[in-house]
């Protein structure tokens, strides 16, 4: 039987050149110009906690050492993308599994799969706050069940659309909280601050129900209000939730249903 253990590999940080963690540096404080304003203040503290800095290139158990302290979530090294069901047992048992290798000088706005400057500089920060952590854990049990069911497509949008490009409202306007978005220069401005997209207030039904594109820049977000929204989201019946949306005709990217509200951008920030 295929088990988790079959792809964790080796990290091998004592590999990375100083040119990578020159690069590991420019790609960090490039994103910092453009942070203030524009991501969740709780993934910026959360950076800080964790001791993820430009320095260096971070090792894993450094931030796994503090991260199992504070929710119980570790790091562990995979290849690269790893198969949607051990995804999600990994995700299950509190491990987020990461990529060891750095994107290459000449691919600083675009790759097209997770490298470590997005797996760790994007998504282990929020693993610190107790309820994104739970959430990450109830998200990985609700999209087995989907599996179950066939509705792998399901669960990948709710990931999506969380977890890679989520927004939140504060009370200081539009922030981001999606892996896919802080750890990309142009998405972190357009997210929060272009007029094109829509912003649509999150329903885990809607989510799960509408189509995304992996190769542009997003033509919808949806917005929470709390970290506990999108953790109470996945308490409800499973069964239920998904035999309603059977029902349920799919939505293209970027459409809004007759009546939907629409959530505006913030406005323009200088840096
Ligand atoms: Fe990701």
């Amino acid at each position: 039987m295929d088990s988790i253990d079959n792809y964790i590999i080796k990290e091998n940080w004592d590999a990375f050149t100083q040119q990578e963690h020159d690069l590991w540096k420019y790609l960090f404080e490039r994103q910092m110009t453009i942070f203030d304003g524009r991501v969740a203040q709780e993934h910026i503290d959360s950076l800080k906690q964790l001791n993820i800095s430009h320095d260096r290139i971070p090792k894993f158990e450094e931030i796994s050492t503090i991260l199992r302290d504070r929710t119980g979530w570790e790091i562990i090294a995979v290849p690269g993308l790893v198969p949607a069901e051990i995804f999600f047992e990994m995700l299950k048992n509190r491990k987020f599994p990461s990529t060891c290798f750095l994107r290459k000088p000449d691919q600083v706005d675009y790759l097209e799969e997770p490298d470590i400057f997005h797996d760790i500089f994007g998504h282990i920060p929020l693993l610190v706050l107790p309820t994104f952590a739970d959430y990450m854990e109830a998200f990985a049990k609700l999209s087995l069940k989907a599996m179950e069911r066939g509705d792998l497509v399901r669960a990948q949008r709710i990931y999506w659309f969380t977890v890679e490009f989520g927004l939140i409202n504060t009370p200081k306007g539009l922030r981001t909280y999606g892996a896919g978005i802080v750890s990309s220069f142009k998405e972190t401005v357009y997210c929060v601050e272009d007029p094109t997209p829509k912003r649509i207030p999150f329903s885990l039904e809607r989510v799960m129900r509408t189509d995304y594109r992996i190769d542009d820049l997003q033509k919808n977000y949806f917005v929470i209000d709390s970290y506990e929204e999108l953790f109470d989201a996945t308490l409800q019946d499973h069964t239920a939730l998904f035999d309603a949306l059977d029902a349920l005709p799919d939505i293209e990217a970027g459409m809004v249903l007759e009546g939907e509200v629409t959530i505006a951008p913030n406005r323009p920030h200088s840096t």
